[in-house]
């Protein structure tokens, strides 16, 4: 079993550490936070991600998972350090360096000989081989292994993935770095860092397109007169589809897809090469979620008076199962109707206090609250627990009784017969 030191305790890093941990490795998790690290150490779990809470908690009785403030402290006796660090996008779509820069100077002089640094995050493509170079240590290499993990069903990813990648220089370093996971039984990827780098990119820049390709293919169906849910069906039976991302929304959102598919036409512009299709891609997504506003401001009774108006929203967090709020389709949307001078209450099940960049919206404390007095109610999130409330209370409180169901989570019928107008999306 290994000596792990791993740099940031986010979602990557506390997930990838307390699995390594779990698959019996001894590691460290650094962070410069140290409110974070007391409260980690006193058993507090600063994210909802299931089944993270019990992981960490037998970790450390088992005495194979510590926390410590700063990278030294953690790499000062590891063989391996995982990198998980912030990458935020700059306003040009680049990426962010300066948290990993920051950590390479730090550990550069302390780490032990022949041990390897392991970027768990995602890195622009070129990104190991450039910090290869501001390390200047010759015994010590640096790998790309990046995460597949899925927020909201993270721990799940790390231990049962589709695939493992590890991209390094040498052979060895790269069998040593997969080593670590022989208790995982999955294909393991083993090639350069570079084309580890852009596997990660490629990957959630086609899923992002998938996704838009089914908004757009929904928008389509509701000017054909056909229905989203049997033309996935249909088409996602075929193997080479696959039924998976294949669900019409407001539009994608959250901390990777629109990071990463713009991090990938950058790197694409920075070689000279046009990546049109990613970017119209991402164009189209903001397409749609103006289009998923415009579709509930329709609904308004009067066109002329939208001061009047009041819109309910259920779900503010880019997907069902997290408390992320980080580029949700949802907040963009109510963006957009906040522009236009309405009301908006919303409800979530994780969210409990305002939301910063969206001062005007209301956080009701449940979704009859949140739908009292309104002309629509919209559906943004998929929380499961939407499809549990009673519609005929929720239509008693509303002024109008209408329904946007932007993930389609609701089924038309029953929403019919309880006197609902039901507008779903590419139906
Ligand atoms: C994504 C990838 O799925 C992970 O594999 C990857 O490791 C991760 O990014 C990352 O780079 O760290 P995540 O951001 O948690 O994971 O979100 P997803 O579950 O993939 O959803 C992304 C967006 O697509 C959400 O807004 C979601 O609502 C939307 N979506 C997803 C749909 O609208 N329809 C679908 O069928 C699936």
């Amino acid at each position: 079993m290994a000596d792990i030191a791993v740099i940031g305790a986010g979602y990557v890093g506390l997930t990838t550490g307390a699995c390594l941990a779990s698959l019996g490795h001894n590691v460290t998790i650094a962070d410069i936070d140290e409110k974070k690290i007391q409260d980690l150490e006193a058993g507090k779990i600063p994210i909802f991600e299931p089944g993270l809470e019990e992981l960490v908690s037998t970790a450390v009785s088992d005495n194979n998972l510590h926390f410590v403030v700063g990278a030294r402290s953690a790499s000062a006796t590891a063989q391996f350090h995982f990198l998980c660090l912030p990458t935020p996008p700059k306003s040009d779509g680049t990426t962010d360096m300066q948290y990993f820069h920051a950590a390479i100077e730090e550990i550069r002089e302390i780490i032990p000989p022949e041990s390897i640094i392991v970027n768990k995050s995602t890195l622009p493509v070129g990104s190991a081989s450039n910090i290869q170079n501001l390390l200047s240590r010759k015994d010590v290499e640096i790998v790309s292994n990046p995460e597949f993990l899925s927020e909201g069903n993270a721990v799940q990813d790390f231990l049962n993935p589709a695939r493992i990648v590890v991209g390094a220089e040498s052979d060895e370093t790269a069998t040593k770095v997969a080593a670590l996971y022989s208790k995982i039984d999955t294909p393991i990827v083993l090639t350069d860092a570079a084309s580890a780098e852009l596997t990660k990119h490629t990957a959630n820049a086609f899923l992002a397109m998938k996704l838009t390709f089914v908004n757009e293919i929904a928008a389509l169906c509701e000017l054909v007169g056909a229905n989203i849910t049997d033309v996935t069906k249909g088409i996602g039976l075929d193997p080479r589809i696959g039924s998976s991302y294949l669900q019409p929304g407001p539009g994608w959102g959250g901390s990777c897809f629109p990071k990463d598919s713009s991090s990938l036409v950058q790197t694409a512009k920075r070689v000279g090469f046009d990546f049109e299709l990613l970017e119209k891609a991402i164009d189209r997504n903001q397409i749609h979620l103006e289009r998923t506003a415009k579709k509930i401001m329709d609904e308004l009774p009067d066109k002329n008076a939208h001061k009047d108006g009041k819109i309910a929203v259920l779900g503010l967090t880019f997907k069902a199962g997290t408390d992320d709020l980080r580029s949700s389709p949802s907040l963009a949307v109510i963006g957009y109707l906040l522009a236009e001078d309405v009301q908006v209450a919303g409800y979530d099940p994780m969210v409990f206090e305002a939301v910063e960049e969206l001062e005007e919206l209301d956080i009701a404390s449940d979704s009859y609250q949140a739908a009292l007095g309104a002309d629509v109610l919209a559906i943004l999130t998929e929380w499961e627990e939407f499809t549990d409330l009673d519609f005929g209370k929720i239509r008693d409180v509303m002024r109008q009784p209408v329904i946007v169901d932007a993930r389609n989570l609701l089924r038309r019928r029953d929403m019919e017969d309880q006197g609902f107008r039901y507008i779903g999306i590419g139906q």
